[in-house]
């Protein structure tokens, strides 16, 4: 049984003290979820929210690393500043990052060996543009994004893999449960041929993408989706607990 896991990506958004008492609004909703939880905070926001979140059921995930243990790297940070503040996520690879920030899926690969080393588990993404569902490519460019950036890995149930289309990423255009499914089920065959089969059927993958209150129940019934990564939606503590008590 893979145990679902919803994490927000709250993107650049919140600064501490509003990412305390977003966190604090959200606490008492959601301490029933029978899911994983987490929040992906802004680097400068994870001193306060560990001590916001502490004692609650919501782990704490940060929304990059570097891949050096340490260094001339102006501006980036470790996985060991994250373990210091008892950070267990770490989004890896997001579409936002790969598009304006010059992620590929060599750095995807580096900071992941390097957050697993340290103890973190990466969710790393993956996702094709419009553009390549529309010409047909969207298994070619999962399968570069998989094979490249997973390169190395020796347990894959140690990450989180999100799926998210970059055509659903905040534009209210989400996947239908059943194109997300099939994707999914798609990226789960090709890590059975990458890793192994079994390996493939422990790791969770989430759906990101526009996932909301009003469309998580049917993305969460499917056999292939295990949680969500959500953007817009984790800003609001209870959009973000009616998404995490989707089975209530
Ligand atoms: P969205 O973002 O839910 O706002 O579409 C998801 C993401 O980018 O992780």
């Amino acid at each position: 049984m893979r145990t679902p896991i919803i994490a927000g990506n709250w993107k650049m958004n919140n600064t501490a003290s509003e990412g305390v008492a977003l966190a604090n609004a959200l606490k008492p909703l959601v301490k029933n979820a029978d899911c994983e939880i987490a929040v992906c905070v802004p680097a400068i926001d994870i001193p306060a929210l560990s001590e916001a979140l502490k004692g609650s059921n919501i782990a704490l995930g940060a929304q990059n690393v570097h891949f050096a243990e340490k260094g001339a790297f102006t501006g980036e940070i470790s996985a060991n500043m994250l373990k210091e503040y008892g950070v267990k996520y770490v989004i890896i690879g997001h579409s936002e990052r790969r598009q304006y920030f010059g992620e590929t899926d060599e750095t995807v690969n580096k900071r992941t060996l390097t957050a697993l080393a340290a103890g973190l588990v990466p969710i790393v993404c993956v996702g094709e543009s419009l553009e390549e569902r529309e010409t047909g490519k969207t298994e070619s460019v999962l399968d570069k994004q998989l094979a490249d950036g997973l390169k190395g890995i020796e347990n894959l149930a140690d990450i989180v893999i999100a799926y998210e289309p970059v055509w659903a990423i905040g534009t209210g255009r989400t996947a239908t449960s059943e194109q997300a499914n099939e994707t999914i089920g798609y990226i789960r065959k090709k890590l059975g041929e990458l890793f192994c089969p079994k390996c493939a059927e422990k790791v969770r993958i989430q759906y990101g993408g526009s996932m909301n209150a009003g469309n998580c129940k049917d993305l969460m019934a499917m056999s292939e989706i295990d949680g969500g990564l959500i953007g817009g939606a984790s800003l609001k503590a209870n959009d973000f607990a009616a998404i995490v008590n989707y089975n209530k």
